[in-house]
């Protein structure tokens, strides 16, 4: 089959088209067709080895040495059940699924095997499920299972009431343009901070009240009683700011857990609310998988809007 294989850490150049074996499924997993996966914040991390100085050695001892253990990236996909594991019995062959990889990535290529349901955690395991009716594999494969996930969890924690004021700060990514539609199906009252280019974008998505931080700053005025960090780019300090008393801050590296991902039950949870119209997913381009390389460039900038999907032929 087909795959793009990471040959090295460093520029988008190292992803290289290869020709790789088939996986085959285990006992207890699905091996799927993959039809869309995407250029993920985390693919493009990995790839390029963008870790904190301080955690270097251990990046290496997980992630391998010079180049990925997994040298297949990917952490998300959409596509077809091609075959199961004697095991399994939550899909079946012709079930179109979509979801997390976990930490043995795999999705840059024709087939992927995952668990059909994780046994260890979802950040080692991945998880699965169902493609919303409403939604394409490619809308499918852009962060359900991985940004709309993580702003669940973290979001949960601040346990939302109808009518309360939240702050999704960084509102145009992957965990952001999540954030602002789950805090709205929460009955909050939304404001989206982002740049003048995706002002349209996160009003679209049903915020309130959109900020352009390149104009106004967002602790001036307003306070919340939740302010979520979805970029990361912020201080904590900073994000209190806006805070009202006992309002409640969150950051999307500090409170997502470690290694991405959620639980099955929040993938049916957001199916719901897809199903029920009142979350879709953001894509900004789409690649051809031979495009792989101009995929990570440009996600590589920073300012993807929502996600870049990668599609097989
Ligand atoms: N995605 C996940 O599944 C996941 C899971 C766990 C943790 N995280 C963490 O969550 C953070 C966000 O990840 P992501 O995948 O959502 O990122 P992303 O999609 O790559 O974020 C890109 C967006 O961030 C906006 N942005 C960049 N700098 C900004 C700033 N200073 N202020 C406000 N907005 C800014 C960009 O718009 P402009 O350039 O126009 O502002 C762009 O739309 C990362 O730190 C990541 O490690 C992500």
């Amino acid at each position: 089959m087909r795959a793009a294989v990471c040959t090295a850490y460093g520029p988008p150049d190292v992803l290289q088209l290869r020709d790789v074996e088939r996986p085959v499924p285990g006992d207890d997993e699905v091996l799927i067709r993959v039809c869309a996966t995407t250029a993920h914040r985390g693919d493009v991390r990995i790839r390029s080895f963008d870790v904190p100085r301080g955690q270097r050695l251990m990046a290496r001892l997980v992630l391998g040495f010079t180049r990925p253990k997994n040298p297949i990236l990917g952490m998300e996909l959409a596509g077809v059940v091609e075959g199961v594991g004697r095991d399994v019995t939550l899909f079946k062959k012709g079930d179109e699924v979509f979801g997390f990889t976990g930490w043995g990535l795999g999705a840059y290529a024709e087939y992927a095997c995952v668990r059909e349901k994780p046994r260890r955690s979802i950040a080692k395991d991945g998880m699965l499920a169902m493609r919303p009716a409403n939604m394409s594999l490619q809308e499918a494969a852009a962060g359900v299972a991985t940004g709309g996930a993580t702003a669940l969890r973290v979001l949960r924690k601040a346990n939302i009431k109808r009518g309360q004021k939240v702050l999704v700060y960084g509102a145009s990514g992957s965990v952001g343009t999540y954030a602002v539609q789950l805090a709205q199906s929460f009955g909050a009252e939304v404001t989206g901070v982002c740049s003048t280019a995706n002002v349209e974008l996160v009003r679209s998505l049903g915020a309130d009240h959109v900020i352009d931080y390149t104009e106004q700053d967002f602790a001036e005025g307003e306070s919340y009683d939740v302010v979520f960090d979805a970029v990361g780019k912020l201080t904590s300090s900073r994000g209190r700011e806006a805070l009202k008393k006992n309002g409640v801050y969150l950051n999307v590296n500090k409170d997502s857990g470690s290694g991405g991902g959620g639980s099955p039950d929040d993938l049916a949870f957001l199916t719901d609310l897809i199903e029920l119209g009142k979350i879709r997913a953001v894509i900004d381009r789409c690649y051809p998988l031979e495009q792989i390389v101009e995929a990570h460039r440009y996600v590589e900038q920073g300012h993807k809007k929502g996600h870049v999907v990668v599609s097989m032929a």
